[in-house]
């Protein structure tokens, strides 16, 4: 045994397939992590019903994400990968959170002020005690880093000051969670203008089919200043140049740079290239996908091993606070 491990905890969305943002900005690192830290990652099913959803959809938006991630490369026998609902600690760990975190917190963190103008027929309060729960999700496995990008960094600031608040009135039991810089680059979505999402509809989804994905990319904004083939572009302000840097190889990125300001390429030859490559690469991803998916009990197995795992450490975690709390054990 070589010596211990820190311990790392990170998160994402029960969204079903996952996008090449998601992957670019996120998964790839979660896998390379996985040799440096003793990692949890966790699809976060609870807070995933903070804003509305399709209930029929929920269950196989859950395990399809399980899919991704696991044929994405987080191999499951590596790191400990399971759904936040699998270990009640959580919610119960939550609760506890709540009575140290201050209102007016909440009342700052950006995401609750941008997702409550999204949906403003419903601004519950699990959407504002949202980052409680993530914050009891870190500090029960008593995490030392948590890999996230920049939209989250505020969240993460919090579980610090959640879990200070937490030791000064009980007594030392968590460490400070701190982030770990994960979205570089941040992966602008095919408007050429936001945040690859799902909600944007503006991405490219790692199972999709090549035809699919051509159509996307064949329409996908470039340089808005580029009106016809005859026009010279500017690479450095086109997304698809963006896609090309993390796709395609030195000299494809340097003949489509070139090509583009003398106007001698058309965007759609670059695109090509940027397709072929892109369908290359998620080739492996989409053929580990479909085996999981024909053998779904596995990944349900893998699943549940694992939340026994983070359950074991859950409990203990809870054990702990209950004792510090001066509740009847
Ligand atoms: N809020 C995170 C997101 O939307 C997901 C998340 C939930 C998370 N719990 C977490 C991330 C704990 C890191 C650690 O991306």
């Amino acid at each position: 045994m070589g010596k211990k491990l820190k311990r790392l905890f990170s998160g994402i969305q029960p969204t079903g397939e996952i996008h090449i943002g998601n992957y670019q900005g996120a998964i790839k690192q979660w896998v390379k992590l996985i040799d440096k830290y003793e990692c949890f990652y966790c699809i976060v099913d609870y807070h995933a019903i903070t804003i509305e959803y399709n209930v029929r959809e929920m269950p196989d938006k859950i395990l399809k994400t399980a899919v991704c991630l696991i044929a994405c490369g987080l191999n499951p026998e590596k790191c400990v990968l399971f759904v936040q609902s699998h270990v009640p600690e959580h919610t119960e760990l939550a609760w506890v959170l709540n009575t140290v975190t201050a209102i007016g917190d909440l009342q700052r963190m950006t995401q609750f002020k941008e997702k409550s103008q999204q949906h403003k027929g419903n601004v519950n309060v699990g959407l504002f005690t949202y980052p409680v729960l993530q914050a009891a999700d870190i500090i029960l496995y008593k995490a030392d880093v948590v890999p996230v990008g920049e939209d989250q960094f505020q969240h993460v600031e919090l579980s610090r000051r959640i879990a200070r608040k937490f030791n000064a009135l009980y007594g030392k039991t968590f460490p400070e969670p701190q982030h770990l810089s994960t979205e570089s680059p941040r992966i602008i979505g095919l408007d050429g203008q936001y945040k690859m999402s799902k909600s944007r509809n503006n991405y490219i989804g790692i199972l999709e089919s090549d035809e699919i994905i051509w159509e996307k990319i064949s329409r996908a904004v470039t340089d808005p200043a580029r009106k016809t083939k005859k026009d010279p572009g500017n690479p450095e302000i086109c997304n698809m140049y963006s896609l090309h840097k993390l796709y395609s190889s030195r000299e494809e990125i340097e003949n489509s740079a070139e090509n583009c300001k003398k106007a001698s390429w058309g965007c759609l030859d670059c695109k090509r290239i940027l397709w072929k490559n892109i369908v290359e690469s998620l080739k492996p991803i989409k053929q580990k996908a479909n085996e999981l998916e024909n053998n779904i009990d596995y990944v349900h197995n893998i699943l549940k091993e694992n939340a026994d795992k983070s359950r074991k450490i859950a409990k203990e975690t809870m054990n702990e606070v209950r004792e510090k709390l001066g509740i009847l054990i």
